[in-house]
This record gives structure tokens, C-alpha cells and sequence, in this order.
């Protein structure tokens, strides 16, 4: 598929395969299985010689720039993904380069989990200057995945080595696509982070839909109409890594979804185990926390920026657990200082968690000359973060990744 697809943009591509039936196939014009708008294209790019196929490894490789590796990477029964034909194909690969200086980018195609290319395709062709491996993962679809190529979602290529991740992003400049290039794990990573999205999204659908149908509504127009929100729900907020989830909506809410589920006999896996899920993200940071030394500066207590409101906030969670550990702690958070909250959230404080107000100091300076170690557990505000940078003092980022393990994709 993707070597037809190549070949139709005007690259020269030889495929190898150890299955004789594929290769008389394509030597034939005709493909080893349907897709639409496949047969065509087989016919015309081999017609053309801009694809051919052979089972020896020595021809393709012999003129090659790039070998893009496809081969399957089925489950094994524990679940791992099965490596051996990508081992098998690589050591194949390695042991024919004697003696060739020409370059060779080796694309890893096949979905492989982040770290593949670096404990397994790397090592294999250590001792040849001359190759490099970079990871640019499928993203087609079975019966679409003609137009899936030509009219890609995304492209992704990743690898440390900058000439060979833009040469190998160049091959897809016909599409007119904007490449997002990346490191190598990131590459890895995204697949598999697509596919479980794609899941968690039908199996999010279906569980609306089943709970709708349960309330005589209709669940297809309530789907429908969710999507029409592009601001929060069809949009990239809240898919970020980070916090927490608290507050007074979240919480009570698909706590109320799962009540009324059960109480219908109806098991929603995925609703049911949202809440469980940022429990156990709350643990996380909290055992984050307890591994720092000495005494610990919270920024941030409501449960997120640019409110004073303290339901179910996760970090009064976080800091009673932290109490009851026996560590010493002071809050800030610019929006709660007791000498100026007022209303049912100075109530809140003053009888529901006392405690957690007598930590909190109403000036951010006064916290940074008492700890040693500052917690950020809600996104500061550029005046906040400058401050919190010049204070010296290290930081455990809770509301971002850590630094150094986000890749931002750069366009080209
Ligand atoms: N099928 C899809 O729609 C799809 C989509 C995205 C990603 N992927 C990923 O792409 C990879 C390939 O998937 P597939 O469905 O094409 O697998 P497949 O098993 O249908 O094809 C793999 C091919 O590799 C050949 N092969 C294996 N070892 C070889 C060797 N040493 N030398 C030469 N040829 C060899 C096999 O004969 C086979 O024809 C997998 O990692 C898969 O997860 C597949």
C-alpha cells in the first residue's frame, strides 16, 4: 500500500517481501489484496517502473536512499507486541552494508512502542556511520487508506538526527502536508496514543449513546450536538497532560452519570472509570510530593487557576494527605488570602477544612523564604511564573509535563 502510494508521487520504490504470492502480484500490476483505488494505482506506478518488487533485500538496498520497514508487529499472548520480523528484517538489513558508504535512512513504518528504535533497531546498526533510523509511523486506515495517504490526518517523523528526519519528511512533499517532526519515542508514542484515542472516543459514543437510548432520548443528537462545540469538546483543551480534575461540576457529575447507570443495570466501564482514573493521578502527584525533602510550598489551592472556589479541589485532597504524612507545608494561591475571601468560601475554609487555612500565607514572598521546595498545583500567571523562576527555588511542575519529556512539533 504505502509503496504504491509513493511510487504514484514519483519515487522510485522497490518492495521486498518474503511472501512470493505479493511480489508476483505486483510484478503482475495487480494487488496482493483490496483496497480501493488500489489495483489502479499498482497498475499504472508499475506500468510507469516507479514500483517493482523482488524478495532479495541486496537489489532494493543497492541504490536505496531510504528503506521504510513495514513488517508486521503482531500481539503475542501476553499482549507485548511481537518483534521478531522487525529483529529479523533489521539484522537483515545490517548484514548486507559492508562495504556501501552511500547513506541509508532506515524509516521504521511498523507501530513499535517508544523505545523499539532505540534498544532494537539502533544497536543493530552500530558500527555503521553511514545508516540512520528515524521512526515515521502509519496512520492509514483499512479501506481507506488510499485516500487516507494522499489526504493525510497527520504525518509524523521523528529521530535525533535533524538532515534525516527533514530528508525523510521530504518524501511526502507532494502531499502538501506540514510534517510534525519530532523525537524519535515521540514518534513511537503518538500511534499508540492516536489508536487509544480513537477507542476511548467510539467507547465514550457508545456508552452516551447506551445511557441516551436507557432515558428515551436521543443519543445521536446528543452526540451530534456535543460536536458542535469546537471551543471544548472537538478542540484540543483539556488533552493536555497535567493535574488533577476537581471542582463542583466535574465530580458530582459523573458520579450522578454512574448512579443513574446503575441503577438502570447499565455498566459504563469507560464513564465509571473516570473518576477512579484522576484518583489515581492524584496519588501520583502526591507521592510526587512526598519524595521532595525538607519544606514544601504549595502555589495554587482552588482547583484550578482564576478561581477562589474550593470544591472538591484536588489539591485540599493532596495537602490533607500530605498533613496526615507529617510534612511541613505553606499554600499560596492568589485568589484565596483570609483576610480578603469573603462568602461561603471563607466559610468553606474557616469550618470545613481549618486545617488547610491555617497554611495558607497571603503573600507568595513570604512562601518562597520558608520552603525549600515549591509544588505548582494550578497554572500560574505569567506574573506568577516569572516570580516563581526568580525565587531560585526548586520546582515540581504538577500542571505541566515535566521538562524535557514534551516535544513540541515543529512545522516545516
Ligand atoms: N494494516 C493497517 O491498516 C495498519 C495501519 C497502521 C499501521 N500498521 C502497522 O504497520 C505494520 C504492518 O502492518 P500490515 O498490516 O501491513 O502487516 P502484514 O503482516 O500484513 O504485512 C507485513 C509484511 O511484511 C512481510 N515480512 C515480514 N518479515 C519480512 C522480512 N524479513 N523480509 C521481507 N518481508 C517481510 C510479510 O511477508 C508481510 O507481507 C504493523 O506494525 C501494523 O501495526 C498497519
Amino acid at each position: 500500500m504505502t509503496a504504491a502510494c509513493l511510487a504514484s508521487l514519483d519515487h522510485f520504490v522497490i518492495g521486498v517481501d518474503s511472501d512470493q504470492y505479493k511480489i508476483d502480484c505486483i510484478q503482475n500490476g495487480r494487488p496482493p489484496f483490496y483496497e480501493p483505488g488500489l489495483e489502479e494505482l499498482i497498475r499504472l506506478t508499475v506500468r510507469s517502473g516507479h514500483l517493482s518488487a523482488c524478495n532479495s533485500a541486496d537489489d532494493a538496498l543497492r541504490d536505496a536512499d531510504i528503506a521504510l520497514l513495514c513488517v508486521g508487529t503482531p500481539s503475542e499472548r501476553s499482549g507485548n507486541l511481537g518483534l521478531d520480523q522487525l529483529r529479523r528484517v533489521v539484522h537483515d538489513i545490517a548484514s548486507r552494508l559492508t562495504g556501501r558508504s552511500k547513506p541509508l535512512i532506515v524509516a521504521i513504518r511498523s507501530t513499535v512502542f517508544p523505545g523499539t528504535c532505540d534498544e532494537v533497531v539502533i544497536p543493530a546498526f552500530a558500527g555503521y556511520p553511514q545508516v540512520t533510523v528515524v521512526s515515521n509511523p502509519e496512520f492509514l486506515r483499512e479501506g481507506c487508506a488510499v485516500r487516507d495517504f494522499m489526504e493525510p490526518s497527520l504525518v509524523v517523523v521523528g529521530g535525533s538526527d535533524a538532515e534525516s528526519v527533514r530528508k525523510l519528511a521530504a518524501i511526502y512533499d507532494p502531499l502538501r502536508v506540514q510534517p510534525c517532526l519530532v523525537s524519535l519515542r515521540t514518534a513511537e508514542m503518538i500511534k499508540y496514543a492516536c489508536n487509544a484515542f480513537h477507542a476511548v472516543k467510539i467507547a465514550f459514543a457508545n456508552e452516551v449513546g447506551a445511557l441516551a437510548e436507557q432515558l428515551q432520548v436521543d443519543g445521536r443528537e446528543v452526540m451530534e450536538t456535543l460536536c458542535q462545540d469546537r471551543k471544548l469538546n472537538v478542540s484540543a483543551a483539556y488533552l493536555k497532560p497535567g493535574f488533577a480534575f476537581g471542582g463542583s461540576c466535574l465530580p458530582k457529575d459523573l458520579r450522578a452519570l454512574a448512579y443513574r447507570a446503575s441503577r438502570l443495570d447499565l455498566k459504563l466501564p469507560l464513564l465509571e472509570a473516570a473518576l477512579p482514573s484522576n484518583d489515581r493521578h492524584l496519588e501520583r502527584a502526591v507521592q510526587a510530593v512526598l519524595g521532595l525533602p525538607g519544606r514544601i510550598g504549595v502555589i495554587g489551592l482552588a482547583f484550578k487557576e482564576d478561581t477562589d472556589d474550593l470544591r472538591e479541589s484536588p489539591v485540599v485532597t493532596m495537602l490533607e494527605y500530605l498533613i496526615g504524612k507529617g510534612r511541613e507545608l505553606r499554600v499560596y494561591d492568589p485568589h484565596i488570602r483570609l483576610d480578603s475571601i469573603y462568602g461561603s468560601n471563607r466559610n468553606f475554609i474557616l469550618n470545613a477544612i481549618p486545617h488547610i487555612g491555617r497554611l495558607l500565607e497571603s503573600e507568595v514572598d513570604t512562601l518562597f523564604a520558608w520552603a525549600d521546595h515549591l509544588v505548582v498545583a494550578q497554572k500560574p500567571g505569567e506574573e506568577l511564573k516569572r516570580r516563581i523562576a526568580e525565587s531560585g527555588l526548586p520546582v515540581l511542575n504538577l500542571v505541566g509535563s515535566p521538562a524535557g519529556a514534551v516535544s513540541i512539533p515543529v512545522k516545516v
